[in-house]
């Protein structure tokens, strides 16, 4: 415990897997000066040079092997090989590790052979699912600033809330249009058309115990053709979603109502609404472009991840300015495992707990160049507008009261409130 706490003392701003890194948003030999904001633009706003930087370092990071890590390539119960002396690992591109972050998250948890247990997700289905994608993708900018060597390059994102039914990144200028001769597959124009896929195969990792050792398992696939009605998520969508204050509500689960997490992950409709038929924003996007990215364990083999996420943790940036919420907004307990506040992030190593990253983008070293839409909230002339209205009924009003009280007057009418009502007419007239 003695050399832990001198641990603690030391790490201060330090992190990294060996704390030769800072936390993101620091820098300098201490870590202790502020970054420079990283400024995520539009993917559609890059220049042609920019925009080669970034499916470059894309492509570049797809061979490339991580520099600092590996990959287990096997279960637990067989991690130290059949001696127990031997770690079961193995390279993997930067790009293949990032693709495997996001399976281990998401994969079944393995009881024995033939015995998925389907249940835990540490990414998806609960508050986490902000904070997890967030650090996925400030780890992935990261690698791709170092492997350019530019400490200011930025990830772009993708405003997907076009209400259209055309994918719009998906040009053989961005990532990759469909192949003529089979639109599941990406153009060869594209250099995307020869990336091949990791972590794809979930049953038969179950069936044989053992987990994805990131051997390459065919071509990406994205469903162009034959999508029926479907239709990417609108800007009304985006504001319905802004608009819900609340962060997460019990049981922080793909059925929480009113959840501002819950209606950007996509469960139910936009304004928050429970609606097991409906799906939107992020998790509509994601079946939108079927093939690998209608997959969660596989999802992120396929470029349009990064941007769709980025775009997504943007929405997640606006709402933390907009209602700055306490720290406790985020439940402490009773969310699914891996989700509550002061829970560490699987498997992201070394550990980091979801209230690190409860924080607005620039507290972590980046923002975004977007400008999202406000909700209808009632301005001044619509202010005006009522209150003149008002008054003028109550002038009509009166004149109305001043005028029947003359009228009173002059033909000698009893006033109401003075009848007596009694038999007395009726006896009269009998
Ligand atoms: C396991 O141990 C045996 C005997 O000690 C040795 O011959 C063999 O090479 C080892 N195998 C591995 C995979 O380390
Ligand atoms: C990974 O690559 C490095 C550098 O090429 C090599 O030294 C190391 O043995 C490899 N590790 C594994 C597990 O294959
Ligand atoms: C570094 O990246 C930024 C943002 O992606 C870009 O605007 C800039 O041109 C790049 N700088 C260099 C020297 O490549
Ligand atoms: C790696 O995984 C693939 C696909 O699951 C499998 O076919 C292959 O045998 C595995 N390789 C090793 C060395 O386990
Ligand atoms: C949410 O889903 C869980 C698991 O399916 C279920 O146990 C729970 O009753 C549901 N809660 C609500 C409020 O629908
Ligand atoms: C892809 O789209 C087809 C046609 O709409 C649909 O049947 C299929 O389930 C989708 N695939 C995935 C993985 O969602």
């Amino acid at each position: 415990s003695h050399s832990f706490s001198i641990f603690i003392l030391v790490l201060g701003n330090f992190a990294g897997y060996n704390c030769g890194d800072c936390r993101f948003g620091w820098t300098g030999p201490k870590c202790d000066q502020k970054k420079p904001l990283v400024v995520r633009q539009d993917v559609h706003s890059l220049t042609p040079q920019e925009r080669e930087q970034f499916l470059g370092a894309l492509d570049l990071a797809k061979y490339t092997p991580h520099p600092d890590y590996v990959i287990t390539t096997q279960h637990w119960l067989g991690l130290l090989g059949p001696n127990g002396t031997q770690p079961q690992i193995a390279n993997c591109s930067i790009y293949d590790f990032f693709v495997w972050l996001h399976y281990y998250s998401v994969r079944d948890t393995l009881l024995g052979p033939g015995r998925p247990y389907k249940a835990i997700d540490f990414s998806h289905q609960g508050p986490a699912f902000v904070t997890w994608h967030r650090y996925h993708l400030l780890w992935l900018e990261r690698d791709l600033q170092r492997l350019t060597g530019n400490e200011s390059f930025a990830l772009p994102y993708w405003n997907f809330a076009t209400g259209s039914n055309e994918c719009d990144v998906c040009t053989d200028q961005l990532l990759g249009a469909a192949r003529q001769d089979d639109p599941t597959l990406i153009s060869q124009n594209s250099r995307f058309s020869s990336w091949e896929i990791v972590c794809d195969s979930l049953n038969d990792y179950n069936r044989r115990v053992t987990l994805c050792n990131g051997t390459y398992e065919g071509l990406l696939k994205r469903n162009q053709m034959g999508r029926n009605s479907e239709k990417l998520p609108t800007l009304k969508d985006i504001q319905n979603c802004l608009s819900l204050n609340k962060f997460d509500s019990p049981p922080f689960f793909q059925n929480s109502t009113l959840s501002f997490r819950n209606a950007l992950e996509g469960f139910g409709k936009a304004d928050g609404t429970l609606d097991s038929q409906v799906m939107s924003l992020h998790n509509l996007v994601h079946s939108f472009l079927n093939g690998t990215s209608a997959l969660p364990h596989s999802a992120a083999n396929d470029p349009v991840f990064v941007v769709l996420h980025s775009f997504t943790d943007a929405i997640f940036d606006e709402w933390m300015k907009r209602f700055n919420p306490p720290v406790d907004a985020w439940p402490q307990e009773l969310a699914p495992i891996g989700h509550n506040r002061m829970y560490n992030m699987v498997p992201f190593f070394p550990p980091v707990t979801n209230e690190e990253l409860f924080l607005t983008a620039d507290q972590l070293g980046y923002s975004y160049a977007i400008d999202l839409p406000v909700g209808e909230t009632p301005d001044w002339t619509t202010v005006l507008s009522v209150v003149t209205g008002m008054l003028t009924v109550l002038v009509v009003l009166f004149a109305l009261l001043l005028f029947l009280q003359y009228r009173r007057l002059r033909k000698g009418y009893t006033p109401l409130t003075e009848t007596q009502l009694s038999n007395k007419r009726y006896t009269e007239e009998a």
